[in-house]
């Protein structure tokens, strides 16, 4: 049977997930957009009849209420609107057919640092399973993003039953990507920690990659916009190589550069170089992040892939 899927949102992360559940050797999905702009709405689901996007069938819906039917509602809009989402779903859905059982399977929003229990708490009362999807991706605001964005792409999943669970593991295996599982919380109040320590470290993370690359560049360039370029791509590429490193081998063995070698000459004159400018604390803290991993014990953990 083929599953509606309701997509609230028309951002960077709504028109990748357009992209992603209809692309080729997906499932057939059909999709329903609501977005508070209608045109923003239909250009979503546009993107999948453009040709752009090659399976299944999406339409705009005028208003959120129309997504009471689908099998499950994906609410990809920021953060901060997460819960006022969840209320309008729920005066929407107990207005329009007061007394109908007849609700989404479950409702899921994208956000990585709340559980769906939480941020939509609003919609406790319905019969409907609460949760998140959180693609671990940075998505920028491509208006045509590709199908295959989020294939071979970690996702954070979890809701309030196990069917839904499930429900978003296949929504993953759809669009290619595999589940990030983060370890069984003892209680709710873990769980909501949990997710928001996830989410920090992938901000840290994703913004920190980007962030680094950029002060390096600007630090180079001084006021030249084509130096700078020039210097973002070139810092760009060594922080994609640094990357691969970190998905081929483990432990402190990925770690390049003078502070790995222990040529702390170098490390000085590196400090020296950099003194007095706002890359100096950053380097500071990069060198006691190395030396921490240097220090860790080297002991053999078994390969989770
Ligand atoms: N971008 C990423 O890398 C990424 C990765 C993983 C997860 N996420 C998560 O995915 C969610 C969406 O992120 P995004 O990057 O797609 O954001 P975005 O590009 O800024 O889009 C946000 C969307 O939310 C809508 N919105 C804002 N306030 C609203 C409200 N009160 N009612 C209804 N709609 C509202 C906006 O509508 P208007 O266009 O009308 O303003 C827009 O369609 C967030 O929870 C984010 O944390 C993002």
């Amino acid at each position: 049977m083929t599953r509606t899927i309701g997509i609230v949102g028309a951002g960077a992360v709504a028109r990748a997930l357009a992209a992603a559940l209809t692309r080729r050797g997906a499932p057939e999905f059909h999709l329903l957009v609501w977005a508070r702009r209608l045109e923003a709405a239909a250009a979503v689901a546009q993107l999948a009849q453009s040709g752009q996007l090659v399976q299944g069938r999406a339409s705009a819906a005028a208003s959120i209420g129309e997504l009471r039917h689908c099998d499950v509602i994906l609410v990809a809009v920021s953060d901060a609107a997460i819960e006022a989402v969840g209320e309008l779903l729920l005066s929407e859905f107990t207005t329009q057919e007061p007394g109908s059982l007849s609700f989404p399977q479950a409702i899921l929003h994208t956000g990585g640092a709340r559980t769906g229990e939480d941020a939509l708490a609003a919609l406790a009362s319905l019969d409907t399973a609460l949760g998140s999807l959180h693609p671990l991706v940075a998505v920028s605001g491509d208006a045509a993003p590709a199908p295959e964005l989020f294939a071979g792409m970690p996702f954070a999943v979890e809701a309030t039953t196990a069917e839904a669970t499930a429900l978003a593991r296949d929504l993953v295996g759809a669009m290619g990507g595999f589940e990030v599982e983060l370890p069984a919380a003892p209680s709710r109040s873990a769980a909501r920690e949990q997710k928001t320590r996830y989410h920090a470290l992938a901000t840290m993370v994703a913004t920190g990659v980007v962030t680094l690359v950029d002060q390096a560049a600007a630090a180079m360039a001084s006021a030249d916009p084509v130096e700078r370029e020039r210097f973002r791509r070139a810092y760009g590429e060594l922080a994609r190589s640094a990357a691969r490193n970190v998905l081929r081998d483990r432990g402190a063995s990925v770690l390049t550069g003078a502070i790995a070698r222990g040529d702390d000459a170098l490390v000085d004159r590196h400090l020296a170089a950099l003194a007095g400018t706002p890359n100096e604390p950053l380097y500071r803290a990069v060198e006691s992040a190395a030396r921490r991993m240097l220090n860790e014990p080297t002991a053999e953990t078994p390969d989770p892939s």
